[in-house]
């Protein structure tokens, strides 16, 4: 029979996302209504290292679900990579009274959730990326607001593109991998999107596809950048030089993390962090929270670790066919 919870902490790792303050509020929330104390690691495993520990009731999360960023803060440790200071942040646990925690961040966050569950603190993850780069989850907090985000930012980028006809690249955030290049690519309608997983840098494809359009009569070629990819500076100056038409690059960057979460943000985000308390109170650890086939689910955090995320084949393909439907009837594929 594993041992009662009596408190629960919350922490916050890695990479920001807009609906962590959702997840923290339903943390902190869930945890009084199951009868147990709450409390707040501030940046992450940094702070853990450095007990950065406060208390929190109800109080302590009003006014934040619909505010972007942490209230906690985030930090990327790199000690926490090491079995010293895992060991040592299992003891601040202890020492606080910590027995059970709810990690809100990515894969590297869930690495630190797994080697503090191993030191005996009862430990479940929370998806947070604005990437979609986790394997066992359709949905991560942040990807929605973000590639809203990114899709307004491209909008605009698009008009000034077509009123002085040129080329624009614009690079969305997404480290290695393309979900907000692809979703924005189909939600923009790009003629063209680099995707890290895909591209095999040919960029003469590339100019030819440029001068196609423009031959056709396009106003405008959008070109949706992955971070992963990246250099979008110079490869607008090599693809005006090549294509002599005005090319240039916008990298959208942190606005991408920041922002009021969208409502779906705000609900799944608020669903999971409840979910990871009520699996505490159930005396399970060593879980990531996740969403699949319509339903929130949970899984081991080892299994959920080693399982591999690939791009959905059928929407890389109506992504490239849809914003270029005259360029497929041309070339007759
Ligand atoms: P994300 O959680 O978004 O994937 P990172 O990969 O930057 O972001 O990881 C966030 C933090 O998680 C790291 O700074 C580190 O503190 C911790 N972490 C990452 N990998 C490991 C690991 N292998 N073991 C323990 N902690 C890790
Ligand atoms: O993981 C989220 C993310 O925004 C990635 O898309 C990006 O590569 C990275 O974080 C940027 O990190 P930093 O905040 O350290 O610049």
């Amino acid at each position: 029979m594993a041992k009662e919870i009596n408190t629960i902490g919350v922490l916050t790792s890695g990479g920001d996302a807009p609906g962590m303050n959702a997840a923290i509020r339903a943390v902190v929330r869930q945890a009084i209504v199951k009868g147990k104390k709450a409390k707040g690691i501030k940046r992450g495993y940094a702070g853990l290292l450095s007990e950065e520990i406060i208390d929190m009731d109800t109080h302590s999360v009003s006014d934040i679900i619909s505010r972007g960023g942490t209230i906690l803060q985030t930090a990327r440790c790199l000690e926490f990579k090491e079995e010293e200071y895992q060991l040592q942040g299992a003891e601040i646990c202890k020492k606080h009274g910590i027995d059970g925690l709810v990690v809100i961040g990515g894969d590297g966050s869930f690495q630190g959730a797994q080697k503090l569950a191993n030191n005996g603190v009862n430990t479940i993850g929370v998806p947070g990326t604005i990437d979609l780069d986790i394997a066992c989850t359709e949905y991560t907090i942040g990807f929605d607001t973000a590639v809203n985000t990114a899709m307004d930012a491209i909008d605009k980028v698009r008009d000034t593109s077509t009123s002085h006809e040129r080329c624009s690249i614009i690079e969305v955030m997404g480290r290695g991998a393309g979900y907000i290049a692809l979703w924005c690519g189909i939600a923009n309608g790009a003629e063209d999107v680099l995707l890290p997983e895909r591209y095999d840098y040919d960029e003469q494809k590339l100019v030819n596809h440029i001068i196609d359009g423009r031959k056709r009569g396009k106003q405008h070629h959008i070109i949706i950048n992955a971070e992963g990819i990246g250099h979008s500076v110079s490869m607008a100056k090599r693809i005006e030089a090549a294509t002599g038409i005005e090319t240039r690059a916008s990298i959208l960057g942190h606005m991408q993390r920041g922002g009021n979460p969208t409502a779906k943000d705000r609900v799944y985000a608020s669903t999971m962090g409840a979910l990871a308390v009520d699996l505490l109170c159930e005396g399970k650890s060593n879980r990531v929270v996740g969403y699949q086939n319509g339903e929130f689910v949970d899984f081991d955090i080892n299994e959920a670790l080693a399982m591999h995320k690939g791009l959905d084949e059928y929407q890389v393909d109506i992504c490239e066919a849809l914003g270029n439907a005259n360029y497929y009837k041309l070339h007759q594929y």
